[in-house]
Formats: C-alpha cells, sequence, structure tokens
C-alpha cells in the first residue's frame, strides 16, 4: 500500500502547502501602460492608505541592540520584551549581518526583478505551489490585488529548495541566498534564545519547536505606480510563522504597521534588520506577545523591493499556548498543529488577521 504523507514534498515538486490563482505581473502592467490602474488593483475608498496624513505621533518602532542581546545584557531583554509586547515589531542594529552581504542580497533580488519577462517567467510558479515567481494569496478572480510581484523560495533547510525556482542565471544569486540563510538562521537563533528566557522556557526552548529552523525568502519587488493613493503594495496582514526578518530598501518609507489604531511608517534605519512577531509567537506567548498587522504602500516615482525571511515552526510542532505562559492567565488560544496553521494561512486572502478561529473567547 502506498503511504502517502502530505507534508513530504510532492512528486510534482509543489510543498502542498497552498497555491494561488496567476494574474498578471505589475512590472509589466506598468512597462505596457504606466498611467492607468487596471480595476483589480484599485481599492474601495474604505482600504485606501491616505498618504500625506502625518503619523499623528512621532513614535517609532523600538531599536534593539543586537550585540547586548547575544550577551544576553539583561536591560536589552526588557527592551525586546516591551517591542514585542507593545510593538510587535523592532529593528536590529549591530546583528553582524555584514553590510556586503546585505547589499550582495539586495543586487540578487534586483538582479531577477531586471531580468526580461520571457526569462521570469521561466520561474513562474506552477499551479499548485506557492514557491516561485508570481504572486500570493490569490484565491478568486474578484479580490483586490496587490501592487506588487514576488519570488518566492524556501531557502532552509535544503532539502526543503526547489531550485527549478532558483534564477541561476542571477550572477551570485545562489551563493548570496546561501549566505544569507546562514546569517538569518544566526540571528534567528540569537532572538529564540532571549525570547526563550523572557518567556520562561529553557534557552533551546523556541529553537526545539523549529527543530531544523525552516526558513522562507519572499522578495517583493513594488512598481511605481501612477496613482499610489488608490492601491495597496501589501493587504494589510500578520505573518503567520514565529517570526520574520524583514530587509529594507534604505531610502524609501511604505511599510506600515497597525498600532494603537493608526498606521505608522516604519522609517529605514540603514544597515538595520526589521523584525516582527509572527501568529505562531502570539500564540505560544498566549497573547503577551503581538503579531501585528501591516501593510505597505507604493509610490509615484520609485520602485521598492524589500527581502522578507519568514521564520515557520517544524510542521509537527504545536501552536497552542506554552505552559509558562499559562501561569499568568487562562489560554486564550486553542492548539493546532503547526502544519494545519500554515494550511490555513496560505488558503485564504491576506486579510487582516488569520488568527481569530483559534481564539477562546470568555462566556464560551
Ligand atoms: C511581507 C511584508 C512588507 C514590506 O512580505 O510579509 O509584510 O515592506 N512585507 O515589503
Ligand atoms: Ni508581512
Amino acid at each position: 500500500m502506498e503511504m502517502k504523507s502530505e507534508s513530504n514534498i510532492e512528486k510534482d515538486g509543489g510543498l502542498g502547502w497552498g497555491k494561488s490563482l496567476p494574474v498578471p505581473s505589475v512590472q509589466e502592467v506598468v512597462q505596457n501602460d504606466s498611467h492607468t490602474i487596471p480595476r483589480r488593483y484599485i481599492r474601495d475608498p474604505k482600504d485606501r492608505p491616505v498618504l500625506d496624513e502625518l503619523s499623528p505621533t512621532s513614535a517609532e518602532i523600538p531599536i534593539i541592540d543586537f550585540s547586548l542581546l547575544a550577551k544576553r545584557d539583561q536591560h536589552e531583554q526588557q527592551k525586546l520584551h516591551f517591542a514585542c509586547k507593545d510593538w510587535g515589531f523592532f529593528q536590529i542594529i549591530n546583528h553582524g549581518v555584514a553590510e556586503e552581504l546585505m547589499q550582495k542580497m539586495k543586487d540578487a533580488g534586483t538582479g531577477f526583478f531586471d531580468l526580461e519577462m520571457e526569462e521570469k517567467q521561466k520561474y513562474t510558479m506552477a499551479e499548485n505551489d506557492i514557491q516561485g515567481y508570481g504572486h500570493a494569496f490569490v484565491v478568486s478572480e474578484d479580490q483586490k490585488l496587490d501592487w506588487a510581484d514576488l519570488m518566492f523560495l524556501v531557502t532552509h533547510p535544503p532539502q526543503y529548495r526547489n531550485l527549478k525556482y532558483w534564477p541561476l542565471t542571477v550572477p551570485g544569486f545562489k551563493e548570496t541566498v546561501e549566505e544569507y540563510t546562514i546569517e538569518i538562521s544566526r540571528v534567528c537563533e540569537e532572538i529564540f534564545g532571549n525570547l526563550s528566557v523572557l518567556m520562561g522556557l529553557k534557552e533551546e526552548g523556541l529553537k526545539e519547536l523549529h527543530q531544523d529552523i525552516k526558513l522562507a525568502m519572499r522578495i517583493n519587488y513594488y512598481p511605481p505606480c501612477p496613482k499610489p493613493d488608490l492601491v495597496l503594495g501589501i493587504s494589510p496582514h500578520s505573518d503567520g510563522g514565529s517570526i520574520t526578518i524583514l530587509l529594507q530598501d534604505d531610502h524609501i518609507t511604505a511599510l506600515q504597521i497597525h498600532h494603537h489604531g493608526h498606521w505608522i511608517p516604519v522609517k529605514p534605519l540603514p544597515g538595520a534588520l526589521v523584525v516582527n512577531v509572527g501568529d505562531a509567537l502570539e500564540v505560544w506567548s498566549n497573547g503577551r506577545y503581538k503579531s501585528v498587522e501591516h501593510r505597505a504602500v507604493t509610490n509615484e516615482s520609485r520602485g521598492r523591493m524589500s527581502i522578507a525571511m519568514f521564520v515557520a515552526p517544524h510542521d509537527e510542532a504545536e501552536m497552542g499556548p506554552l505552559e509558562p505562559m499559562l501561569r499568568h492567565g487562562p489560554a486564550l488560544y486553542t492548539t493546532i498543529k503547526c502544519i494545519d496553521y500554515a494550511r490555513h494561512y496560505l488558503s485564504r486572502k491576506l486579510d487582516g488577521k488569520a488568527l481569530d478561529f483559534l481564539k477562546i473567547h470568555a462566556n464560551s
């Protein structure tokens, strides 16, 4: 009898995690007509970004000195704690990822998006897959589309890689992505070590929920848009994994996070990496740490690229409040297997937070 495990890579190369309907490349839409916005991208008035609205506070997301975290500096650990609790977002400096490597990673991304359309299309996502060149989270013909194209690649562990989607003709692409993956794993393990302690776990607690840390890279490309006030680069969403580490353009402010009822821009800090709490960490921490909604806007004059590394828990790990967190109060979430949550997350359009169905409501 043939055994079928859904977690294994399927013969046709799909990961069995989800799929997205094919839609036109935004880069090509703009190349063909740089003045008109097709209807599918125009947001309903209530969802449009207000671009000239200054943020109501001068608040900015916390900046954490990673070199102090590496020494388990308690003051810095407290800053990390408050960042995850009050903001769900922070930037890290002194993280040890070489500036040259970050630049090479950006160049690799640009190298891909600069290829001729015909060449890029060789890496188009297969119908049953989420890896490759295309779009994510398109589940119906009538949903609004994001003003962005993307390349999505699982980069670690190596057996999850599907090299047919890797643009090996871009000089240095593979080596750079491999090197960057190793560096991001290191950063990630350090953050997990600190957060584990803050959560009352043993130091390896969070690491063990990942085992061999799974990393998936999304290179987002947001072309310039003739009417940035009508569209969104990426719809409001929270990230579905444990944490995300984002390398963004040093000069364009586009990422916004939903904080106390307002959209707050994340001003790029050259050389820093942006880190945010994902849904799994919110649930493990029983809601103490917040997986915060965020979105990206576009601008009229310049394209923007960002490179997100999503850190995913082990497929078989449980996503439910961890025991030490229950000393502070009752469980606020039910428990689900991480792979089942990932499938749920990847099967819907990006539309705010995806984890409400896990919440346990008082009185029920
Ligand atoms: C993402 C994301 C934000 C950005 O890829 O999940 O939120 O600034 N990107 O590109
Ligand atoms: Ni995101």
